[in-house]
């Protein structure tokens, strides 16, 4: 039987993970569909589908699947990259206005969670064969409190307990669920500092393991996975 090009989906693709990541499993063979508020889809080559959204909306996740899937094929390995932040004065966490929270946790958490639920569906249409793997990319967030970025701690901690679910669950199934966290040498958050060659190089890993491995994927950059 032939072979069947694997698809990834990488939603909320700019010009550090994302472009590492698209350059990456492309050199693996992969073809290569990218989301962005500021992609064109006119852009679009024979190597990669663009693919304009905002994941503020929920619903740009379920037709960003749609266009990949018709265009493609269903994808087998989907990263949620973007994020978003709000700071707040350390002193003052709930000065947050709250149209700031809602559309914040939208994206770093109920468009995830629609992404992964796209995922999943899809997954479940791909041999066994298939890598079937769902990567988030969170921080540091989930596990310590950072006094100016409760919004995006709160979304990364909701989004780490999807993943950690889901990473439980569907296991036998055979479906990844994993929640990317760079750190430096010593454990503290890579913060500006996080290298988009790390992050492309421990996700394809991840993509072609055959198992779940520790849902919470904290990586030292040159040294990969590093349990803190
Ligand atoms: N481990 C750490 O310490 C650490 C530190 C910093 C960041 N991070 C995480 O790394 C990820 C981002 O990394 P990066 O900046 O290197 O990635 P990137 O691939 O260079 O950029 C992410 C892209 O996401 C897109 N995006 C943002 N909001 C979006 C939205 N509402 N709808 C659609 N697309 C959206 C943006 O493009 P458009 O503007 O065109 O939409 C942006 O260019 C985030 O998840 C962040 O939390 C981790």
């Amino acid at each position: 039987m032939a072979s069947v090009t694997p698809v990834i989906l990488i939603l909320g693709a700019g010009a550090n993970i994302g472009q590492h990541l698209a350059r990456a499993f492309a050199a693996q063979g992969y073809k290569v569909a990218v989301t962005a508020r500021r992609v064109k889809e006119s852009d679009s080559t024979a190597d990669q589908l663009n693919i304009t959204g905002d994941l503020s909306d929920p619903h740009s996740v379920v037709d960003a699947f749609s266009k990949v899937k018709s265009s493609l094929g269903i994808p087998s390995v989907v990263v949620y990259n973007a994020a978003a932040v709000t700071p707040n004065p350390p002193n003052n966490p709930l000065a947050i206005p709250t149209v700031d929270f809602s559309r914040d946790l939208t994206i770093n958490t109920t468009s995830v969670f629609v992404a992964a639920q796209q995922a999943a569906e899809g997954f479940a249409q791909l041999p066994d064969s298939a890598s079937r793997t769902f990567i988030y990319t969170g921080n540091a967030c989930n596990t310590i409190v950072i006094p100016s970025l409760m919004d995006l701690s709160v979304g990364k901690s909701a989004t780490a307990q999807i993943i950690q679910t889901a990473a439980g669950a569907y296991k036998d199934r055979g479906f990844k669920f994993y929640y990317g966290d760079e750190r430096k040498a010593d454990g503290s958050p890579a913060y500006g500092a996080i290298d988009g060659e790390a992050h492309a190089k421990l996700y394809l890993e991840l993509a072609e393991g055959k198992t779940q491995g520790p849902w919470q994927q904290t990586f030292v950059k040159g040294v990969g996975y590093k349990k803190f």
